[in-house]
This record gives C-alpha cells, structure tokens and sequence, in this order.
C-alpha cells in the first residue's frame, strides 16, 4: 500500500470474503477507497465489511436475469469471483460448463454493462479483472475455466477500447497458483489423482512450468489491483499483467 491514493473513490470487489478477493478488498481500503464486498457468502462478506468499514453485498452472481437490470455506481470494478472444475472434455457436465462460464465471464460482462453509464459520467473509471495464467495459456482438464479466462481477456480489451475516450481503464492480472481456498482443494484433489503426497503436489504438478517455486501470496496480486486502481495507472489499459513466477515466460 502507498498512501490513500483512492480517497473518494467507491470499490465493488466479486468474490470479495476469501482468497484473492478479501486480499483485494483489504487494499483498497487501505488506499482509502469505500469497499463493496460482493458474495454469495453472505456471513463472510458482512464480516470482511465490517473489519474494513465497508458495505456487504450477499449476491449470487449466476443469477444473470437480475444483474441484467442492474445499476452499480462504483469507480473501481474487481472481477474477480471465480470456481474451478476438473475433468476431461468427454465426461465434463455441461452444466458445470455453463455454470463456470456464466460466472467467470457473463456476470463480469453483465458488472461492466451495469457500471460504464456512473463510470463515463465521472470521466473516470477502473475494471480489473481477476484472469489467471489460464486466461494466456492452456491446462488439460480445464476446458471451462480455461474458456472463460481467455474470454474475459477479450471482454477486458473490448472494455479498455470503449472506455478510453471516457477515462476508463480495463486490465487483467494473470497470476499463477495463489494461495487460497481454492488451490488448497486442489492440492488435496491432484494429490488423490496422481496419487503421491500433497507435499509433492506443488512441486511434482502444479509448479513444474514456473521459475519460482512457490505459491504467489493474496496479497501480492491485491497490491498490483491496488496500483492499476490509483491514478498512476492512468495510461494502462487493454493490458494483461502475469504473476506467475516466470510460468509463461515459456
Ligand atoms: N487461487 C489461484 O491460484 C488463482 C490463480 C489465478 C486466478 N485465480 C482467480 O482468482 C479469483 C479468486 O480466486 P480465489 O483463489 O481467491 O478463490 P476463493 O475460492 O478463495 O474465493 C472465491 C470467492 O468467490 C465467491 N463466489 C463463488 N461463487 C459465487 C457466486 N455464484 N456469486 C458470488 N460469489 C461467488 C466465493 O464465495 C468466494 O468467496 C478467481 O477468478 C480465480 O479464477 C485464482
């Protein structure tokens, strides 16, 4: 954090009471912005609200028909509620298909559809969108959510070009393996598949593409939602930043 850089400015961070999110939330409040934590959990969210003297928002983001006649007035939109499924194509449910599409890639569009008209208003606007290092590369198993990152790469930009003239930004981070909620069940699940201890998950699955072998930490992704949220960042847009350890560097 780097001063109350976002005094005055209203955050609604997705999938804001775990992981990346809760990390997220924190930053920006403590770069002085007013944080909307958006969850279906909604006890988690109240309490994360309530730590950062922000607000809760209990939403469940599948429900699409009632984001559709959404407004939001917020200045800084994080994209970020995501889950994950695994599985080869032939034997992956369409419904879980559908689902992760509808939450990793139409809810953000429907999010960004429902904030510009506040955002071109005030001449100023920040979308980031949580991607992953799946957004610019491929994993076997992970056709779904594979799909909607890459999509959301395309939203991003699609965003970044429209908002321009209206002092809007769009970016995506890309990071590698975080630790959170989410890559702690998957540990536990690639040990059980690969049959090996989840000691050498990390090192024998997960990592073997990266540089750096550990996990990236909440809170080094929330300090760069931090910094592409400020004013500094006002000539960056349509970009995708990884953090993955030198993953895609290959
Ligand atoms: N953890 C990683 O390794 C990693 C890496 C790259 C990208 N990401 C991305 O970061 C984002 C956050 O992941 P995380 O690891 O912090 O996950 P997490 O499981 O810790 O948190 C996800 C949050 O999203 C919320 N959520 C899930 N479904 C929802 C719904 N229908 N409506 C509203 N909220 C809902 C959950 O309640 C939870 O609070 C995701 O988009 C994920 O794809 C994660």
């Amino acid at each position: 954090m780097s001063g109350k850089t976002l005094n005055g400015r209203k955050a609604v961070v997705t999938g804001g009471a775990s992981g990346i999110g809760a990390a997220c939330a924190r930053e920006l409040a403590a770069r002085g912005a007013k944080v909307v934590v958006a969850d279906v959990d909604e006890a988690g969210a109240a309490a994360l609200a309530d730590e950062l003297g922000g607000t809760a928002w209990g939403v469940d983001l599948l429900d699409v028909d009632a984001l559709a006649a959404l407004s939001l007035d917020c200045d800084i939109l994080v994209n970020n509620a995501g889950i994950q499924h695994i599985g080869p194509i032939e034997d992956f449910e369409p419904a879980a298909f559908r689902r992760i599409l509808t939450l990793m890639l139409e809810a953000p569009f429907l999010l960004v559809r429902a904030s510009l008209p506040h955002m071109y208003a005030n001449g100023f606007g920040r979308i980031i969108n949580v991607s992953s290092v799946h957004g610019i590369r491929a994993s076997p198993f992970k056709s779904a959510y594979v799909s909607a990152k890459h999509g959301l790469e395309g939203l991003s930009k699609v965003t970044a070009l429209e908002g321009g003239e209206h002092g809007v930004t769009s970016n995506c981070i890309n990071p590698g393996y975080v630790r959170t909620p989410l890559v702690e069940k998957q540990i536990a699940d690639q040990a059980r598949v690969h049959g090996i201890p989840e000691s050498e998950v990390l090192a024998k699955v997960m990592l073997t593409e990266s540089a750096i072998k550990r996990l990236v930490e909440p809170e080094e992704v929330a300090s760069l939602v931090g910094w592409l949220a400020s004013d500094d960042a006002g000539m960056v847009t349509g970009a995708s930043y990884t953090m993955d350890g030198g993953w895609s560097a290959r």
